[in-house]
């Protein structure tokens, strides 16, 4: 399997000056990176058009201001509800020489100011990679992590909004932390196919960490905790579960399960797609088998012992892109986008 660090040249534009704001783990933003990169070449414009991105929970601006490198056509509008966010991702576009291409506001994701801005500015390209750590009630956690008790709130959000601004493609990163088929589910019935999925497994971090009791009760939370895969995903012993971060590209689609329920014909609330279900298995496979299990979802479904009950991908094989990120493959991560320890 590959390491997630193949994608790492994606970042290099993102050494220091360049800054982040609040506490900075990049994988799950590189992820989101491949994602909205296959988003963007899946969009047919014509030649010339302006193609203006929108990003919600921007933090550093980084997923944005990578698609602005690739497309001289693009313009960003970056949205986050913390102070310090805007302002550091507003000095990574100049120092980046982007800033006549973006502009970044302070908005919560659940305010009507973030629709306005949204239904103003008409994105082709939506993009969202928000907190995601499921928070047991009662609790708080940092602003860059904590999602509710649930963990898919801010995502469920964006969806909202997609549904009401209609952008024509979306990338979107979650986890198997907190329900990640309802991800799939909700995009689905807010107009977006799945055309492009990025899976990592990883080990537990700070704060998914610091939850990991609550996350052994909680609903479709999928982790994997046997010593063998552990071993792999962090030999320096210190893992205490292994998960998987996801990173997806979505196309506007109206398929024809909608168009069934929009005759009347199939109750929205019935629906479950088969990429949905195909995540779904993943993760309980995962769970259930860790490392084995993810590799073997490389072969075709006819091969795994239950083949009947089995759904094989939807995905054509180019399109669906696994990877591990192992702690020392993080720590160099972080060493490359951080600099050097003196
Ligand atoms: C995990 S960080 C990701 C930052 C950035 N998308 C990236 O990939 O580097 C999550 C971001 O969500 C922002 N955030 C949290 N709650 C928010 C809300 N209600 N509205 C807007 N932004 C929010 C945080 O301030 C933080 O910058």
């Amino acid at each position: 399997m590959n390491s997630l660090l193949d994608e790492a040249w994606r970042l290099e534009p993102f050494v220091p000056p360049f800054r982040f704001s609040a506490f900075f783990s990049p994988e799950d933003t590189l992820l989101c990176v491949c994602a909205a990169d296959a988003a963007r070449c899946r969009l047919h414009r014509a030649t010339g058009e302006r193609f203006p991105i929108a990003e919600l929970t921007s933090g550093s601006g980084l997923v944005g201001l990578r698609l602005l490198t690739d497309d001289s056509r693009a313009t960003l509008l970056g949205l986050d509800v913390d102070d310090e966010a805007v302002e550091v991702s507003d000095q990574n576009a100049r120092a980046l020489g982007l800033k006549d291409r973006c502009r970044f506001a302070r908005s919560d994701l659940w305010s009507e100011k973030t629709l306005r801005l949204l239904e103003t500015e008409q994105p082709g390209l939506l993009v969202c990679n928000p907190p995601y750590v499921p928070e047991p009630p009662g609790t708080t956690m940092q602003i860059e992590a904590g999602a509710g008790a649930h963990g898919t709130g801010h995502l469920l959000r964006t969806l909202e909004l997609a549904q009401l601004v209609k952008p024509g493609a979306l990338a979107l990163s979650w986890c198997s932390l907190s329900d990640p088929a309802a991800i799939v589910v909700g995009a689905e019935r807010s107009g977006y196919e799945l055309t492009d999925l990025y899976v990592a497994v990883i080990a537990d971090g700070d704060y998914s960490g610091s939850v990991h009791s609550y996350l052994r009760d909680l609903d479709n939370c999928y982790i994997n905790e046997q010593p063998e895969t552990l071993a792999i995903v962090a030999s320096d012993g210190a893992a205490r579960f292994a998960y998987l971060l996801f990173a997806g590209a979505f196309r506007r689609e109206v398929g024809s399960w909608k168009r069934e329920v929009l005759d009347g014909k199939r109750d929205v609330a019935d629906y479950t797609s088969q990429c949905a279900e195909f995540v779904r298995q993943m993760c309980e496979d995962f769970a259930r088998d860790g490392m084995r299990a993810f590799t073997e979802h490389a072969v075709p479904a006819s091969r795994f012992p239950h083949p009947a009950s089995r759904i094989s991908c939807p995905l054509p094989a180019s399109r669906l892109h696994r990877y591990l990120l192992s702690r020392w493959d993080e720590l160099e991560l972080r060493v490359m986008l951080h600099g050097a320890l003196p």
